[in-house]
């Protein structure tokens, strides 16, 4: 048999073009694209049904615990079982290493978490919880030249902030190394101060989340991220924008010629802050970090999805269980909104969200789409064209997408470890039938046809970014 696996018959996208072809893989990587191609082992009828590259979700947090110790609710086994079914064959979750371990016995340990239980590929960012000499100096080189190629720095959140010298350092020891840094941008002084304050008054309950953290902590220390950026020369990522001024901060840097990429997440294309105010404290189920908006902030950020600002789409997934003393009901999180832990699920439901109200409602055409889940977040984290498109050569990582299919979103229907989805009830038009990862079929007709244990660690090169 010349191939292992043909696709027949399917329209295939890419980040640049639309066309009906069929794809042939041999040895998990895409052999030949073309019509008429032969006899394979096995053949995949695609027609009516969009094959597109496998999504790759950059931005999932996956076996971590939040700042008070509540363990979050997926494992790499149910994360990327998840992440699998709704689309994805690759996801990047962060790595945490606690302050006083050495970056690589972190890593280790999360390999070692990762390793066997993996239903799609994986690779790892590594945040930065400090800036000794030694991770500065001799860490960040060592890990880059090994594949570890992104880092993210926290502005936020007590015990993990770094302050502007220690960002400044990590940026520069990053431009040393020809690595990229996420910056997670909210002023943590007006947050306290704001927090402090609604908890003296007695205002304590979820949606107080979302008042205290404006809109104007996010644009401030947006601004002042990429500011440090332009001044250690690194490209930058920054993640979950949530609203329009931070958004045009981007905008205006880009302008000025800083290499910085710009992410939002379906949280805030299609939630908003009312959704925390339930008065039952199921606002609980929405609380992350930055919170969502307003209806005009969720169309900035679709229009910062089509004017080419955001270059990515992520979940942000970081699951937490509900109803549980061990997740956002913890006894704590019962008597202040500071202690729910920050985070929702949703790497099983980016695709389809962002399919439905982008590409079904004609906000964005499919080969944005592509660009936005796939290509770009290949490009910028050091995979591609191994990852995130269709081309000859590039490994067979595929998801066969049904544009009709009409589901409404139920939590119990999805595959994370959670208890509920931000988006129960959600009716979503378009939906991943069939996943192929690397050439092995592991998904097929939505029923789990592969093993675990299939998806692999995957090094990264350094990061591409115009
Ligand atoms: O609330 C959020 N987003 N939690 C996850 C951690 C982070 O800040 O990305
Ligand atoms: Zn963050
Ligand atoms: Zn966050
Ligand atoms: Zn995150």
């Amino acid at each position: 048999m010349a191939f292992d696996l043909i696709i027949r018959g399917g329209t295939l996208a890419t980040a640049a073009d639309v066309y009906k072809a069929d794809i042939a893989i041999r040895d998990g990587r895409i052999v030949q694209i073309g019509l008429d191609l032969g006899e394979a082992a096995r053949v995949i009828d695609a027609s009516g049904k969009y094959v597109l590259p496998g999504g790759i979700d950059s931005h999932v947090h996956i076996a971590q615990a939040s700042g008070d110790g509540i363990q979050m609710a997926d494992d790499f086994a149910s994360g990327t079982l998840s992440a699998l079914f709704g689309g994805n064959t690759m996801v990047l979750p962060f790595c945490l290493p606690a302050k006083g371990q050495s970056l690589r016995a972190a890593l280790q340990e999360y390999h070692n978490l990762a390793e066997g239980a993996c239903y799609t590929d994986v690779s790892f960012h590594v945040i930065i919880p400090d800036t000794t000499d030694q991770i500065l100096g001799q860490e960040i080189p060592a890990l880059v030249a090994d594949g570890y190629t992104s880092f993210k720095v926290f502005m936020t959140y007590e015990g993990l902030r770094l302050n502007d010298a220690q960002i400044l350092a990590t940026m520069d020891a990053a431009q040393g190394a020809g690595a990229l840094i996420m910056v997670h941008c909210e002023n943590e002084d007006v947050i306290r101060f704001l927090v402090d304050r609604a908890e003296r008054n007695g205002d304590l309950v979820p949606a107080a989340h979302a008042r205290t953290r404006p809109v104007s902590a996010e644009r401030e220390a947006t601004h002042r991220a990429m500011a440090l950026a332009e001044v250690a020369d690194v490209p930058v990522v920054i993640v979950h924008v949530s609203n329009r001024e931070a958004m045009e901060e981007i905008s205006r840097a880009r302008a000025r010629g800083s290499r910085v990429v710009g992410e939002t997440c379906p949280q805030y294309l299609v939630l908003t802050a009312d959704d925390l105010e339930a008065m039952d404290w199921s606002g609980a189920k929405f609380v992350c970090s930055p919170p969502p908006r307003t209806t005009a902030d969720q169309e900035a950020c679709w229009e910062g999805i089509r004017m080419g600002i955001f270059d990515l789409v992520s979940s942000d997934h970081c699951p937490f269980v509900y109803d549980d003393p061990k997740g956002k009901l913890n006894p704590k999180g019962r008597t202040s909104f500071r202690h729910v832990p920050n985070g929702i699920p949703g790497v099983e439901t980016r695709l389809p969200i962002l399919f439905s109200e982008g590409v079904s409602k004609g906000r964005i055409d499919l080969s944005r789409f592509v660009a936005l889940t796939a290509t770009n977040q290949a490009k910028t984290y050091g995979l591609y064209p191994r990852k995130g498109t269709i081309a000859i050569g590039s490994d067979a990582d595929l998801t066969i997408w049904d544009p009709e299919a009409e589901r409404i979103i139920r939590h119990a229907d999805l595959h994370d470890g959670s208890d509920y989805s931000p988006y129960e009830g959600f009716a979503v038009t378009g939906w991943p039938v069939t996943v192929i990862l690397r050439g092995t079929v592991m998904v097929e007709n939505e029923q789990l046809c592969g093993a675990q244990g299939a998806g692999a660690y995957v090094s990264r090169g350094l990061p591409r970014i115009g």
